[in-house]
Order: structure tokens, then sequence, then C-alpha cells
């Protein structure tokens, strides 16, 4: 199983503020939505809480040790990613994608195969981060660079990296 990272992320690696998301990217979203559909993601349960319900055409596993945490129907919750990672690979989904927010990515980020990150040319406020990215263990492997219009407030780069292989 493929495991991977999906993020728009500004310069000063901020992803979030007051649980919400900080920017209009019509763009980004459209991303979001056509690598994710018909797969599986992975969240934290404040990043499931921010969506209000679940996106359509997927499934959401989220994170959460509070026990009495329900899914809505057709929808998992794990006390901890390495279940969800084990409930994927039994069911024998070929991709997952872990969708953040900030503790899933910081605990998930090296575990992963692939990183589709969303650099946002802004340096906003905010109180979630997303980790550094280890140029010993990512290597770039596209890059794709867009300026600000009328339905992206901000220019952006969608940037691939995969893991660097050891000579
Ligand atoms: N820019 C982007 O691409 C992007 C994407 C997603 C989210 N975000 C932003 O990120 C922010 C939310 O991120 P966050 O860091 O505050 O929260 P989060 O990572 O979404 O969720 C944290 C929660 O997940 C659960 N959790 C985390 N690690 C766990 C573990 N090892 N075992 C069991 N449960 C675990 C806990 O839930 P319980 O408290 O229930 O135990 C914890 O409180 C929001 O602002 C959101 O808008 C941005």
């Amino acid at each position: 199983m493929e495991i991977i990272l999906i993020v728009a992320k500004a310069k000063n690696n901020v992803i979030g503020k007051d649980n919400q998301l900080i920017w209009k990217l019509s763009a980004d979203l459209k991303r979001f939505k056509n690598l994710t559909s018909g797969h599986y993601i992975l969240m934290g349960r404040k990043t499931y809480e921010s969506l209000g319900k679940p996106l359509p055409n997927r499934t959401h596993l989220i994170i959460s040790r509070n026990p009495n945490f329900a899914a809505p129907e057709g929808h998992y919750v794990f006390s901890s990613v390495e279940d969800a990672f084990i409930y994927c690979n039994k069911i024998g989904e070929d991709k997952l994608f872990v969708i953040g927010g900030g503790q899933l990515y910081a605990e998930t980020i090296n575990l992963c195969d692939r990183l589709e990150i969303t650099e946002v040319e802004a340096s906003p406020e905010g109180d979630t981060f997303f980790p550094e990215i280890d140029p010993r263990i990512w290597e770039e492997k596209g890059r794709e660079n867009h300026a600000a219009d009328e339905k992206n407030e901000f220019p952006y780069s969608f940037v691939t990296y995969e893991k660097a292989r050891k000579s």
C-alpha cells in the first residue's frame, strides 16, 4: 500500500488557524479532490471536526484517543495510526492519503511514501504547522508553479516529494 501525505502549507509552514484553513485557493481544493476521490483518507479528530461532515466519495479514517468518539456509518475511528495502517493493508487498499492536521502530519510524515505539497507563497499567522521536510529523507520529484488569479489569492506550487534513494 502506498501512503501519500497531502497538504497545503505556507512559506512559514503554517497550515491552519482556529481549526480552519486560512486561504482561498480553488486550484488546491480541486487537486485535493482529484487525488483523494475514491480513496481512504486518514486524519486527526480535529481535522475531521473542521470538515463539518464527511467529504463525498471518500472513506474517512479518524484517529482519536477518545473511546466514545464515533464516526458516521461507513467511516471508522482508530485509537492509533498503526491500527489504521493495519486495517487498510488488511482490506487490500492500494493507496491511503494522510490529510492532516499538524499532529497527524508530524507523526506520520516519515512513514509515508510520497508527499503531495501545495506550497503557498504567503506567510500568514497561524497556530498549526507542518513539520520540516528532511532533505536527507525526501527528494523533490516534480514542481508546477502557478500565479495568483481571481480564484487563487496567492501564488502556489504543486510539489511532489518521494523518499530519496540511499546510494
Ligand atoms: N493546510 C492543510 O493542508 C491542512 C490539512 C488538514 C488540516 N489542516 C489544519 O490543521 C489544523 C488541525 O490540526 P491539529 O494538529 O490541531 O489536529 P489534528 O492532527 O487534525 O488532530 C489531533 C487529534 O488527533 C488525535 N490524535 C493525534 N495523534 C494521535 C495518536 N497518536 N493516537 C490517537 N489519537 C491521536 C487526537 O484526538 P483526540 O483529542 O480526540 O484524542 C488529537 O487531539 C486545523 O487548523 C486544520 O484546518 C490544514
